[in-house]
């Protein structure tokens, strides 16, 4: 029988971020987070990123009058505040031996510029970590995804805000002081290029509330506040724990030219140098020649202190984490050709490929294409944190859920992986699926994207039991983690595993 290989020490896992899971919004001393703030809008049209991407001040303010969780759906989430300990235990069932998951700032710092933390808040992610150690999973820790105190936006203007690094310094050395001694993996900060996309919930950039001033300029300042404060996190932990290891993020879409006509591979390439630009920064410690040439030409300075440049020097990322979902086209000139998504962005249909129920094309071979780029480019270790499929799934009346198209798309990405794996040379940490149990969407606020191995009954509108019920795709996850480092090839085979053939074998 052949055999795929990986290191015995591979981290297998599955990863979540706390506004997307917790819930408990006000619970235990946790103060408002820009999270709170996003409602399930299903007025609006999830294809229009522009729409679903949008935040005001308006909507700030009515989410500040309104103190329910009804329609706001990152508040209660799925629960995972009050049910970590059960799902933990059921999710450490497939032999996963990590967990990702992000603490939430505002459980720690309610305001985020508190002069003493939340201890509640750090009991409960001591705890976690606790739980996951009775199971022998490792944690990395992203310390902040998608979720900063409200406060700092109304009060300081976000990231815009210099003093956020500071804020940032101060949340990031207290969770890493009191967590050192169960976590060694650590990420700053979840996609850092998202910034871009969508400026709110990377940032907390409400672009109204910079009247005066040049959004995109806004932006990118708020983007060199952001490295700063990853770059001074990798410091940290390099002279208080010397074990640890701190990754930057970035979020990996694969970028084709629409067709080998040289102006598109030119606008291609163009496109992927602006997704490169920031693991350049956090990899090589300084600015590519050419991000410092298109903020001259966009007519942006930023705003340096003398220290800043020494500061992204000393704290180059250690490994190279990313998210995988899919892939796009692009053209230098896109007019009559047809338009689709990718991870919060767009670009042009490539005919070659399926698409996922939210329109998002499926390309298993564009994760081995990015293993390979992003090896070649860095020579650092990589980690896929985040790789799978949103997708409506049905519970059947036994309690079961048949997600094959999710078995086939893990099936697919995991395969491509391990070949990179065996024949390109590359150094790969790890492979986290997206989603435990289900979980809130990042983009919609939908839980009816549903990206889990464990089906949660809980629909757009928050109604529902929140029980839990394993899908397929969790036992075949099982079937493949039971084979420890040697994978035969023949699992790949059929991607259709009986989940009663699985579950015997391995009883
Ligand atoms: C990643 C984010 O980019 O995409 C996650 O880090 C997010 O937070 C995931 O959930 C999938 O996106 P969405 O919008 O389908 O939830």
């Amino acid at each position: 029988m052949k055999y795929y290989h990986t290191n015995t020490n591979f981290l297998w896992g599955v990863a979540t971020a706390a506004n997307q899971v917790e819930g408990g919004w006000n619970e235990d001393g946790k103060g408002m987070s820009i999270a709170d703030c996003l409602r399930y809008r299903p007025q609006i049209d999830i294809r229009d990123y522009k729409s679903v991407n949008s935040m005001d001040s308006e909507e700030i303010k009515r989410a500040l009058r309104d103190n329910s969780t009804k329609g706001w759906a990152k508040r209660h989430g799925v629960d995972f505040y009050h049910n970590y300990r059960d799902d933990i235990r059921q999710l450490a069932e497939t032999g996963i031996n990590t967990y990702r998951f992000s603490i939430a700032w505002s459980r720690i710092f309610p305001n985020g510029d508190d002069s003493k933390p939340n201890k509640a808040g750090l009991d409960y992610y001591l705890n976690l970590v606790k739980e996951l150690a009775k199971y022998d999973i490792e944690p990395v820790v992203t310390l902040s995804h998608y979720e900063m105190p409200l406060n700092l936006v109304l009060n300081y203007d976000a990231w815009y805000d210099r003093k956020l690094i500071s804020f940032f310094e101060k949340f990031a050395d207290t969770v890493i002081d009191y967590l050192h001694e169960y976590v060694k993996y650590w990420i700053p900060i979840n996609e850092i290029d998202s910034i871009i996309r969508h400026p709110f919930s990377s940032a907390g950039l409400v672009e109204d509330r910079f009247q005066n001033k040049n959004f995109s300029n806004v932006i990118y300042q708020s983007m060199h506040h952001q490295f700063v404060a990853a770059a001074r996190v990798v410091q940290y932990c390099h002279n208080n724990y010397p074990s640890m290891k701190v990754g930057c993020m970035v979020t990996r879409t694969m970028v084709y030219p629409y067709n080998s006509d040289p102006q598109n591979v030119l606008q291609a390439s163009k496109v992927m140098r602006d997704v490169y630009a920031f693991s350049d920064i956090q990899v090589r410690g300084k600015y590519p020649n050419f991000l410092l040439k298109q903020l001259e030409e966009k007519n942006i300075r930023l705003k340096m202190e003398s220290t800043d440049e020494e500061d992204l020097k000393k704290g180059s990322a250690d490994f190279v984490a990313f998210s995988y979902y899919s892939s796009v086209c692009t053209a230098y000139d896109v007019t009559g050709l047809k338009v689709t998504k990718a991870n919060r962005t767009m670009g042009v249909y490539n005919k070659y490929l399926p698409e996922s129920d939210w329109g998002w094309q499926i390309d298993p071979i564009g994760l081995r294409l990015s293993l390979i780029d992003l090896y070649d480019r860095y020579q650092k270790p990589l980690f896929i944190v985040e790789n799978g499929l949103g997708a409506v799934d049905e519970l059947a009346s036994d309690g079961s859920v048949h997600d094959d198209y999710r078995i086939d798309y893990l099936s697919k990405h995991i395969k491509q992986m391990l070949i990179s794996l065996t024949q390109d040379g590359i150094e790969l940490m790890g492979y986290c699926i997206w989603g435990t149990t289900d979980m809130i969407s990042a983009s919609s606020n939908q839980i009816s994207k549903r990206y889990g191995l464990i089906y949660v009954d809980l629909d757009d509108e928050g109604n529902g039991s929140y029980k839990r019920y394993k899908k397929d795709s969790f036992y075949w996850y099982k079937k493949l983690l039971s084979f420890g480092s040697e994978i035969p090839f023949s699992f790949f085979k059929t991607t259709n595993v009986s989940v009663e053939e699985v579950s015997l074998k391995i009883r």
